[in-house]
């Protein structure tokens, strides 16, 4: 009753000390409040403390992967330094946002802490992140908090990635194997049954009045040129060499233009394994046509200069690979990379339709990259290849309005069945073919 504001003078006139003990913890309660109130404010007015908000960490942890996994983790040194801890050891967290918008800028004005990280890490240039908010960054620092925090992290390499294609392909074949020996077991126990009919009907013949020549007939051994020189044999042979011929003549005129698992020797043996699978990098990072164009692209010799200016030395290779890249550098030459997929001039696909719009995995279509030493080419590429998966996918429309409308209309026609690649047109000619 006493919550109620109205009466509380009322109350307060009337009562005991009871009340008024109550009252005046009602009040401090208040004031608690809006104490707290007030210094929650000025904390996020000041924002300068870093988040472990969960939200914030999965936030920063994007972008991180995003922009600056190829060059930095958080408890190792790579191209720059580790980067756990730098809200310590860094001058202010507002010299970290300015350094990550332009850290050129930075050094160029002199700043002493600045410019001794720079001739530290041989004066390599950080990129520039102007488009990245202070939000973004202190993120982005939340992540990297939280990430120090954890006590260890597996080792580089360990990662399964997202090549799940490869093991479809060996369940297929295990499924071929118990079926071949499961025939294998039928013919085995067919070839002993048979044997016990041949040695009863024998018993048979022997208890029946049977001429001499009849004897030697029932009697005669079964030797190998027996079976070899006898009709059924004959057949067997012939039917499964011609066989066995047929599929050869077919499997090579349907392989004829097929280049699946080509994988030409490169002028420079550049890894995936190493560069992708053991540390990482983004595919995007060299590749950068993907989201935007219909040509991936292969990344030019600056590219690698990002990071081989400083890493001179590789585990596998020593000096002699990467030294060729600095090389085409100093003499400005384009490294002659050996083209892989190649789709002949009548067709046209489009990986930004693909990998931005589409939201299909590089892997979908080129295997495990990150597990190769050399790339293969891992699909077909044929027309029943991009048909087949047309058929099968359906189109990503989540968070894409443009799909909106068709999604409305392929409901009304098709009820709940999810509308596929096919369903907006990705059967017509006109659409693969110029
Ligand atoms: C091309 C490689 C590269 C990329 C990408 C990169 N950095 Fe750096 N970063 C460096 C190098 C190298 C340094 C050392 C300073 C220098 O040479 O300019 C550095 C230094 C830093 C420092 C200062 C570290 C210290 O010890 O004080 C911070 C903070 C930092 N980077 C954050 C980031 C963040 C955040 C991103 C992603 C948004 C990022 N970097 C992306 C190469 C990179
Ligand atoms: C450090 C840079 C770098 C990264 C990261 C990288 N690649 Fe590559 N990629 C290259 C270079 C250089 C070539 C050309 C040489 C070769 O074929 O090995 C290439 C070639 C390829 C090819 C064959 C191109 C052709 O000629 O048909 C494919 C496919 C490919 N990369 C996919 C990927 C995928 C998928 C990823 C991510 C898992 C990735 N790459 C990550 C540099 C990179
Ligand atoms: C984002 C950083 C980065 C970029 C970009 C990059 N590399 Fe590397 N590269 C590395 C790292 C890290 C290693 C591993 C060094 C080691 O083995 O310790 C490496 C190793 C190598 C090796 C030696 C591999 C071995 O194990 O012996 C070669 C060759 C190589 N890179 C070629 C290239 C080429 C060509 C490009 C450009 C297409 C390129 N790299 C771009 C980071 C990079
Ligand atoms: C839907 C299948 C598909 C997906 C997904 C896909 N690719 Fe491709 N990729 C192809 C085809 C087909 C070609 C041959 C294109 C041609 O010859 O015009 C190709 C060619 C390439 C090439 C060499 C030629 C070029 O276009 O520059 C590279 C490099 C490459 N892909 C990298 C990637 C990367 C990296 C990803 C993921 C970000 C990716 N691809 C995703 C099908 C795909
Ligand atoms: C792994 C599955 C996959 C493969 C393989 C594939 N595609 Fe696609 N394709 C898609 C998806 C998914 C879309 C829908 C993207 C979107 O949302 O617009 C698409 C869309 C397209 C479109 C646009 C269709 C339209 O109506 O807007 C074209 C053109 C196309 N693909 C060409 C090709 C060609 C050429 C190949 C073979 C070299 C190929 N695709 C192989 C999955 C695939
Ligand atoms: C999803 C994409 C796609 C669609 C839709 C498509 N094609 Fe193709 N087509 C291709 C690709 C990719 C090739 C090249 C394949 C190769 O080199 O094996 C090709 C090759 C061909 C060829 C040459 C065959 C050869 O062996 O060189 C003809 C003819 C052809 N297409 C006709 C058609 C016709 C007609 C349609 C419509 C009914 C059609 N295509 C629809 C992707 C497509």
């Amino acid at each position: 009753m006493s919550s109620n504001s109205r009466f509380v003078p009322l109350v307060l006139e009337t009562d005991t000390s009871f009340n008024m003990i109550k009252n005046y913890l009602h009040s401090a309660c208040k004031s608690f409040l809006f104490l707290s109130f007030l210094v929650l404010i000025s904390f996020s007015s000041y924002s300068q403390e870093i988040s472990t908000e969960p939200a914030a960490i999965t936030a920063g942890g994007q972008i991180f992967n995003a922009n600056c996994k190829a060059c930095h983790r958080v408890q190792q040194k790579l191209v720059g330094p580790a980067l756990a801890g730098v809200e310590q050891r860094a001058p202010s967290i507002d010299w970290i946002k300015r350094f990550i918008k332009n850290s050129s800028a930075v050094i160029a004005s002199g700043d002493e802490y600045a410019v001794n990280l720079y001739n530290e890490y041989n004066k390599t240039q950080m990129t520039a992140f102007t488009s990245l908010k202070d939000e973004d960054i202190m993120n982005v620092l939340a992540y990297i908090k939280s990430e120090a925090e954890k006590p260890a992290t597996p080792p580089p390499g360990q990662q399964t990635g997202t090549g799940g294609t490869a093991t479809n392909a060996g369940g297929g074949s295990e499924y071929l194997n118990v079926i071949l020996i499961g025939m294998v077991i039928i013919l085995i126990l067919l070839v002993i049954i048979l044997g016990f009919i041949i040695s009863s009907l024998k018993r048979f013949l022997d208890q029946r009045p049977l001429s001499e020549e009849e004897k030697e007939v029932v009697h005669s051994p079964i030797t190998f040129s027996s079976i070899t020189s006898s009709r059924g044999f004959l057949f067997i042979v012939v039917f499964i060499v011609g066989a066995l011929g047929f599929k050869t003549v077919i499997n090579g005129l349907y392989s004829v233009g097929i280049q699946k698992g080509y994988a030409p020797k490169q002028p420079i043996a550049f890894s995936h394994k190493v560069h992708a699978g053991q540390y990482e990098i983004d595919c995007k990072y060299c590749h950068i046509g993907v989201m935007k164009g219909k040509s991936a692209t292969i990344p030019s010799v600056n590219i690698c200069m990002n990071c081989h200016n400083q890493i001179k030395t590789g585990t596998n290779t020593g000096e002699g690979e990467i030294g060729k890249i600095v090389r085409a550098f100093n003499e400005n030459k384009p490294i002659e990379w050996v083209r892989i997929h190649n789709l002949p001039d009548l067709a046209y696909f489009n990986h930004a339709q693909h990998v931005n719009v589409g939201g299909v995995e590089c892997q979908t279509c080129h295997g495990p990259i990150e597990e190769m030493d050399v790339v293969r080419q891992h699909s077909l590429l044929t027309m029943g290849w991009c048909i087949d998966c047309h058929r099968k996918t359906d189109v990503n429309s989540k968070g894409n309005a443009y799909y909106d409308k068709m999604v409305e209309i392929h409901k009304e026609r098709e009820g709940k069945n999810p509308m596929k690649v096919e369903d907006i047109g990705g059967l017509e000619c006109s659409k693969c073919h110029y």
